[in-house]
């Protein structure tokens, strides 16, 4: 993630800046259409105010960098505490949620995940942050709590919607035993084609079965398989939100009982929670009202338990009871 620790701000900066000048140069005139097929990505940045002016694009790298220098730097709260300006943690008033500024993500970034992170995956990483839509792929704290949550359930066969360059591809990969597989979904192989090397070179290649195309089409061809119904352990759907729900449908035949569905980009920015007139783009107005019904559509689903995490973009974890 771009606003990370300092061992690989570098490569970040670069790509941010990057990607600044071909906005401003107006090279991005598809960029919004593209962004809303294949689906833009998290930033663990809070709601804006509305008082902010023009409409607010929910995934970008420059909004990002804006409101880590608003808000969160540490010489603000260096600033606060010597003002006097400091808060109690909890109170009535407050809200039991963390990730308060991009300053406590950092922290967490830097003392617990980057220094476990695995190899492949930061290479990965680092290779993916180079790309255009780079943003898209998982952060790396969502893929350490993917790997526990796998391990802790001994996942051996996993379902992915949405591979990108395939960082939550090799994460799978790598938590899930040598026998195990993922039937890995997207419409691009290309993308798949930048992160393969990696994957090859982890040693996990042969547990990824990627399947180019639409997932409805592919999900479909699982189903018609009747030894795939209850086969699957697990599944990690991140593609495109307007179909969440058709997935979820899908996917509840696919995953055994007791398995888990997880959905991401829950929260999306959280912008489900900002006004409906606060000013989004159209693609992420778009994205959002997806996300909101998708939202209740689990809420009431009895045939799941569901939990929401605040985790990167909101992750939503079910587990199907019947
Ligand atoms: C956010 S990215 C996935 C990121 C990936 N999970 C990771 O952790 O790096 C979304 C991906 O979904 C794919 N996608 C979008 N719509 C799709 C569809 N209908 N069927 C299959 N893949 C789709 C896009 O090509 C894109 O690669």
């Amino acid at each position: 993630m771009f606003m990370a620790g300092t061992t690989v701000c570098l490569a970040q900066v670069s790509w941010v800046v990057r990607a600044a000048a071909r906005r401003a140069s107006g090279g991005g005139g598809s960029r919004a259409a593209t962004r809303r097929l294949l689906d833009g990505r998290r930033r663990s940045w809070r709601p804006e105010s509305p008082a902010v002016r023009g409409p607010m694009q929910i995934h970008s790298a420059r909004k990002a960098t804006q409101q880590r220098a608003q808000r969160g730097s540490p010489a603000r709260s260096t600033a606060m505490a010597a003002s006097g300006e400091v808060k109690d943690i909890h109170t009535k008033e407050s809200t039991k949620t963390l990730l308060k500024n991009e300053a406590l993500y950092e922290y967490m970034l830097n003392t617990m995940v980057y220094p476990r992170e695995n190899e492949h995956l930061r290479e990965l990483r680092l290779i993916t942050e180079q790309h255009d839509y780079g943003f898209m792929l998982s952060p790396p704290d969502e893929e350490q709590m993917l790997s526990m949550l796998l391990k802790v359930m001994g996942a051996r066969n996993t379902i992915e919607v949405g591979v990108f360059t395939g960082g939550s591809v090799l994460a799978t990969a790598l938590a899930i035993p040598d026998d195990g597989k993922i039937v890995a979904i997207d419409v691009s192989r290309e993308y798949f084609d930048i992160g393969r090397p990696v994957i090859e070179k982890a040693g996990v290649a042969h547990k990824v079965d990627f399947r180019e195309g639409p997932a409805l089409n592919i999900l479909d061809d699982l189903l018609a398989d009747e030894g795939n119904e209850g086969k699957f352990d697990f599944a990690f759907v991140d593609a495109d939100k307007g179909n969440y729900g058709n997935y979820h449908e899908q996917l509840l035949r696919l995953v055994r009982v007791g398995g888990v569905l997880a959905y991401d980009n829950t929260l999306w920015g959280g912008s489900v929670a900002m006004p409906d007139d606060a000013p989004l783009t159209e693609g992420d107005r778009e994205i959002r009202a997806a996300i909101r019904a998708f939202n209740a559509k689990i809420a009431a689903d009895a045939r799941v338990e569901a939990v929401q995490l605040p985790v990167a973009d909101g992750i939503t974890l079910c587990r199907r009871v019947v």
